[in-house]
């Protein structure tokens, strides 16, 4: 089983990831918790070529390449050999992530990270989490960590209210695999929810 969470910047998906992984190991189950862009160790060094600089270092084609080079590297050398050993995966952001953030943020090139995730990636998860929030919120909360990784950040509100729309869009066209939660209330309470539709997912 091949869980993910998606959601704009500081909308609680880190959090929720976590939570649903201890909630889960202590129920029994194998989970591996991992993350986009990084997750294994080369991976994790185009994270740093992506998230620290300038808004501008990249163009969105150039991201498209990057992020999923790292993304084939996490799935080689990651996800792949957990789900084949039976173990439950969790990512905090995958492919989504692309779909939005390169395929929306600076004109229309969805069809373009759709043919490279086909040709490279070539698959989804099982179950994905989208937290649905407040960009004012979000963004607020993902400058307060006050961290080096700020590019996407540095795009602004109106890159963050875009993705919020795109992310619910995304929702109603990958129906099977997507649901939207909502990410305004307790962490517990969002954590409460999220675990009892795992539960159903993995009964
Ligand atoms: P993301 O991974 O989506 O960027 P995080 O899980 O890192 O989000 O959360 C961003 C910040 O918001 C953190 O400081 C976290 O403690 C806080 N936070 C997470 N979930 C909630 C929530 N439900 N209510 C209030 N604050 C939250
Ligand atoms: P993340 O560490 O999850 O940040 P946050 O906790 O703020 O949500 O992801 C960092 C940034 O990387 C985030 O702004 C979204 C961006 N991103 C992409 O643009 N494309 C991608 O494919 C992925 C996985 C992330």
């Amino acid at each position: 089983m091949f869980i993910t969470f998606e959601g704009i910047d500081g909308s609680g998906k880190s959090t929720q990831a976590r939570m649903l992984a201890d909630h889960l190991r202590s129920a029994g189950r194998d989970v591996v918790l991992t993350r986009e862009p990084g997750g294994s160790p080369g991976a994790e060094e185009i994270r740093r070529l992506v998230l620290e600089g300038d808004p501008d270092r990249w163009s969105a084609e150039t991201e498209i390449l990057l992020f999923t080079a790292a993304r084939r590297d996490h799935l080689e050398r990651v996800i792949e050999p957990a789900l084949k050993a039976g173990k439950v995966v969790i990512s905090d952001r995958f492919a989504d992530s692309t779909r939005m953030y390169q395929g929306l943020s600076r004109g229309d090139l969805r069809g373009t990270v759709d043919r490279l995730h086909q040709m490279m990636i070539g698959r989804e998860p099982d179950l994905t989490f989208i937290i649905d929030m407040d960009p004012e919120v979000g963004l607020a909360r993902a400058k307060g960590r006050n961290g080096t990784e700020e590019r996407f950040e540095d795009f602004g509100a109106d890159l963050q209210t875009r993705m919020r729309e795109g992310f619910l869009s995304l929702a109603a066209e990958f129906p099977f695999r997507c649901r939207v939660i909502d990410g305004n209330r307790p962490p517990e309470t969002v954590a409460g929810e999220v675990a009892a539709i795992a539960e159903r997912a993995l009964a």
